[in-house]
């Protein structure tokens, strides 16, 4: 994890966020005993198993698994980095970040505001030459695929011209050099070492961030020659995963849903004809960045893919991408073979619009979809069919509309109801099972996971209880320091973290729950919030410690036990070794004696 700030001043910067007004600020919270209750705004849920914890400023979702302090929950929810949303939450602290001081980052930050700057410049420059008087022929081609004045100018367009290096004298005239040139990818070098233009003789998309900063284009090549498109690479300000082109439009729009459309022609196109919300995914396969990123200003996304059959295929993983990630989604459907350009060109926003209030939610779709696979004429296939769909009904949540498809199937297949709901509810129950069952989240329950760990991974986990149980009662160190050391810990994660947690302690610092999930880092992050809402709940703080750590010393002893036994039973000549080992042995059985 990259740390540019020292430590205290994220500290500060947590601190300074009460984790229930941050998190209230996405999703709605209700008291419930100690804590707060909503619903997860990173799975799809109905009922409230996402929890905040005001006193330990943590928050755990006890669905999903999705757990940390403030600070993670603004990595997820708003999509940044660790960096980035340090730097929302200071602003929102109104605590001033220094930014000379590290040279690193002062040096990325002032390379990303040049590499927007070129990028401004270079859409300008692309802009004029599409304006100028002379060029008609690019103005005839914006004009026969219906593009009026007034949207290109909206959207920037521009045109790169067919020579070979227009952009880079004009950009060079501006004084940049050229490696800064070469990172914005708008300028490659050719093996004899002369700069020239990436783009050359196509229409300039310009992609926007939401603040209107220009991060990179996409250029389209105006007769039928390949590639069609040609577009920016990744650069320092440019990550077409994390971006949707005309979001910085779409979210601006008064409309309650968001199209995602597979093109720049196709948003294009829709706005002209008022349909202001549409965003593109440029034709890559929407990612989990851009999902969460939609989810942020819409409740309801409608995919409306070409009608083709990678369109379809798209659509479906978006489906479920967009579903998994808690979005209400429906998939819009052109017919015969169009794109969303092409249609409302055709038919008129009037019909486009009947499209959009005919497309289909989740299960509609799927369960279309599966249709069209079959011959409803061959039994066999109809088996699978209906099999298929009771997988797929299986998994909604919501009984009623689960009941509601059920009618509709069985009517139209002529089986009854009560069969398919048999082969549903046997889908259900093994399912209910699996979860984990979060008992009494305020109380001293504790989780239960339903698979049993190996027994070094709960060794594994006693160390994070361990270290949990310090972060949760910082006096509980003065007891356990003579027993155990950074270097008593066995797994490498926990010993890194054993070793900044005894110094802390060690100084008098202290350190919080919340500090030590910030410290872990990834994956094990979640388990430590965990153990800490969960697991590390006991009536007595020094007797569980005790315990946690007589079980690590026992674990560590019938290891050495069991190693001693193994080199005993292969050694048999060297009397010495055995001598001592032998004497080891017994010490170690005198000692898990007095444990
Ligand atoms: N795309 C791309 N590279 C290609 C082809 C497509 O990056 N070689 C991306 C572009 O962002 C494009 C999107 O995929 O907008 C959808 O592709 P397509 O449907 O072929 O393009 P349209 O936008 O519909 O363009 P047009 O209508 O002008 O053919
Ligand atoms: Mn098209």
């Amino acid at each position: 994890m990259e740390r540019f700030y020292p430590d205290e001043l994220i500290e500060e910067v947590r601190i300074s966020n009460d984790i229930i007004n941050v998190v209230g600020e996405y999703i709605q919270l209700k008291r419930k005993g100690k804590g707060y209750f909503g619903l997860c705004p990173f799975h799809n849920e109905k009922t409230p198993s996402f929890y905040v914890d005001q006193l330990k400023q943590l928050y755990y979702c006890f669905g999903c698994g999705n757990g940390g302090s403030v600070i993670q929950f603004i990595m997820a929810v708003e999509n940044l980095d660790y960096i980035e949303a340090i730097r929302l939450l200071a602003d929102k602290a109104k605590i001033i970040l220094p930014e000379g001081e590290d040279g690193e980052h002062k040096e990325i930050a002032k390379k990303k505001i040049e590499l927007i700057k070129i990028n401004v410049e270079a859409a300008r420059f692309f802009y004029e030459r599409l304006n100028d008087t002379q060029n008609s022929t690019v103005k005839g081609y914006l004009k026969e695929r219906g593009v009026s004045e007034n949207i290109s100018r909206k959207f920037g367009i521009g045109y790169s011209s067919t020579g070979g290096d227009a952009l880079y004298k004009y950009l060079k005239s501006k004084r940049y050099d050229d490696d800064i040139l070469l990172e914005s990818g708008l300028i490659l070098k050719s093996k004899q070492n002369t700069c020239y233009d990436r783009f050359r003789g196509r229409i300039m998309f310009p992609i926007f961030d939401l603040r209107g900063n220009v991060l990179g284009f996409g250029g389209r090549i105006l007769d039928n020659s390949q590639p069609k498109y040609m577009n920016s690479p990744e650069t320092l300000v440019y990550n077409k995963r994390k971006h949707l082109y005309a979001l910085n439009f779409a979210k601006n729009s008064s409309h309650k849903t968001i199209i995602v459309v597979e093109g720049y022609m196709d948003v294009i196109s829709l706005f002209q004809y008022g349909i202001t919300n549409a965003v593109a995914s440029l034709g890559t396969a929407l990612t989990d960045s851009q999902g969460r990123l939609l989810k942020k200003y819409t409740e309801e996304i409608i995919i409306a893919y070409d009608a083709d059959t990678a369109g379809m295929n798209a659509a479906m993983r978006g489906l479920d991408l967009l579903n998994n990630l808690g979005c209400n989604v429906k998939v819009l459907q052109i017919p015969e073979g169009k794109d969303p350009d092409e249609f409302i060109k055709k038919k008129g926003p009037g019909e486009f619009n009947t499209l959009v209030n005919k497309a289909l939610s989740l299960v509609d779709y799927k369960i279309k979809a599966l249709k069209n696979e079959i011959d409803t004429n061959n039994t066999d296939e109809k088996v699978i069919f209906l099999n298929k769909a009771a997988d797929l009904l299986s998994k909604m949540d919501n009984d009623m509309e689960r009941e509601m498809y059920i009618k509709k199937i069985a009517k139209e297949y002529e089986i009854s109801q009560e069969s398919i709901f048999a082969e549903v509810l046997k889908r259900i129950k093994p399912r209910m099972g699996f979860k984990p069952v979060a008992v009494n989240v305020e109380g001293k329950g504790k989780i239960k996971w339903s698979k049993d760990k190996g027994q070094f991974e709960r060794h594994v986990n006693n160390e994070r209880i361990l270290l949990s149980l310090l972060s949760i009662d910082n006096s509980l160190y003065k007891l356990v320091k003579d027993k155990v050391t950074p270097e008593y810990f066995e797994d490498e994660d926990n010993k890194k973290l054993a070793k900044i947690v005894f110094e802390r302690l060690e100084k008098n610092k202290g350190i919080v729950p919340a500090e030590l999930i910030n410290l872990a880092e990834g994956k094990v992050s979640n388990i430590f919030v965990r153990l800490i809402q969960g697991e590390c709940n006991f009536d007595d703080n020094i007797k569980a410690i005790m315990d946690i750590i007589k079980k690590t010393d026992l674990f560590k002893l019938e290891k050495r036990e069991k190693e001693i036994l193994d080199l005993l039973s292969s050694l048999t000549n060297k009397k010495e070794e055995t001598d001592s080992l032998k004497l080891e042995l017994q010490k170690i059985l005198y000692k898990k004696k007095s444990i």
